[in-house]
C-alpha cells in the first residue's frame, strides 16, 4: 500500500479530515479534506462533524482548532511545528502592556498562543484585520500584536491614530525588504505584485498599489487575474495551488528562500504516524480555552 493510501485508509477508520494551511507541501496539498489560509482552516475546523482533526500547519493554528471544537481531538503531526511571530509575545508581556493602556481593546492578530489569546478582545486574520479595527469605537485606543507589519498596513487603511503596535514579526516575511521588491522589478519589469501584509516590504508596495492580500486572498487574486507575470510576497508554498489553478499566469516568488521551516516539519510520513499514533495531541486548560474563544468567536462571526 502507498503512503498516500495509508493515510487514507487511517483517515476514513478514524473519521478524520487533514486541515492543510496554504504553504505546506504539494502533496500535503494534494490529499488534505480543506486548504487554506488561518481565518478559513479555523471555520472548517468547527464546522466539521469529524471526531479528529489532523492540522497541518504549525502549532497555534491547531490550538486554535482545539479551543472552537473541545471536544474534538485535534493533532499537530510535528510538535517542532511553531511560529517565530507567535513566540514574539507571551501572555506575561501582554498583560504588563495592557496595565499601561487602561480600557485599550486589544486585537491580536491569529499567530498567537492560547494563552495570549484568552488576554485578547479580539482576534483577526490577515484577511479580515481592517475590519475588525473599524469596528472597535474610535475614542478607544487599540493594542496591536503581535505583527508590526500587519499592524503598520491597518493603522495606515484604517487612518487610527490611537492604534499602538507591538514590534513582533515574522522571521520568514521580515526578510522581503524594500531593497527587494526594488531589485526583483529591476528583472520583471511590469509585474504585478502581491504581498502578504506580513512582509518588511508593505511600506513599499502600498504606495505603488499593487496589493496586499491574506494567503486566500492571494488565491483569489490568482485565480482572476489575467496579467501574464505576478510577482508573489509571502512563503513559496502558495506556489504549488496558484500555478494549478491558474497555468496561464507566470507567477515568480519575491524571494525564493522565502520558506518557513516550521511550517515544512510536516510531512506526509508523519500525517500518517499522526493518525495511527493519536500523537501530538493538543492539550489546553478550560479556563484558557474559555477566555481565548471569545476572541476567536468574534473573529469567525
Ligand atoms: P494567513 O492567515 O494569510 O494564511 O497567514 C498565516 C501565516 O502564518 C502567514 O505567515
Ligand atoms: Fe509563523 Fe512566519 Fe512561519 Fe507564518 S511564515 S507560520 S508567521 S514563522
Amino acid at each position: 500500500m502507498s503512503l498516500k493510501e495509508e493515510v487514507l485508509r487511517l483517515k476514513e477508520e478514524r473519521n478524520a479530515v487533514i486541515l492543510s494551511h496554504n504553504y505546506q507541501i504539494g502533496e500535503i496539498q494534494d490529499i488534505a479534506d480543506f486548504v487554506g489560509d488561518s481565518l478559513y482552516l479555523s471555520r472548517m475546523a468547527k464546522e466539521s462533524a469529524a471526531k479528529v482533526i489532523v492540522f497541518s500547519g504549525v502549532k497555534f493554528m491547531a490550538e486554535t482548532a482545539k479551543i472552537l471544537s473541545p471536544e474534538k481531538t485535534v493533532l499537530l503531526p510535528d510538535l517542532a511545528a511553531g511560529c517565530s511571530l507567535s513566540d514574539s509575545i507571551t501572555a506575561e508581556q501582554l498583560r504588563a502592556w495592557k496595565a499601561e493602556h487602561p480600557g485599550a481593546a486589544v486585537v491580536s492578530y491569529v499567530n498567537t498562543s492560547a494563552e495570549v489569546k484568552a488576554e485578547t478582545d479580539f482576534c483577526c486574520t490577515s484577511s479580515n484585520a481592517v475590519d475588525i479595527v473599524r469596528r472597535i469605537p474610535a475614542s478607544q485606543e487599540v493594542l496591536f500584536l503581535p505583527d508590526m507589519f500587519l499592524g503598520d498596513y491597518v493603522r495606515r487603511t484604517t487612518g487610527r491614530k490611537n492604534m499602538h503596535l507591538w514590534t513582533g514579526d515574522c522571521f520568514v516575511h521580515t526578510r522581503m525588504r524594500p531593497e527587494t521588491v526594488r531589485r526583483q522589478r529591476a528583472l520583471h519589469p511590469g509585474a504585478e505584485l502581491i504581498a502578504h501584509p506580513e512582509c518588511g516590504c508593505t511600506t513599499e508596495v502600498i504606495p505603488e498599489v499593487d496589493r496586499i492580500l491574506s494567503t486566500d486572498g492571494m488565491i483569489r487574486f490568482a485565480q482572476e487575474t489575467k496579467d501574464p507575470q505576478v510577482m508573489v510576497a509571502t512563503e513559496i508554498g502558495i506556489l504549488h495551488r496558484i500555478r494549478k489553478l491558474n497555468p496561464d499566469t507566470e507567477f515568480v516568488p519575491l524571494a525564493p528562500d522565502a520558506i518557513c521551516p516550521f511550517m515544512k516539519k510536516n510531512t506526509l510520513e508523519k500525517i500518517r504516524d499522526s493518525l495511527r499514533d493519536n500523537q501530538y495531541e493538543i492539550e489546553l486548560s478550560r479556563e484558557v480555552m474559555d477566555r481565548a474563544r471569545k476572541s476567536l468567536e468574534r473573529m469567525i462571526s
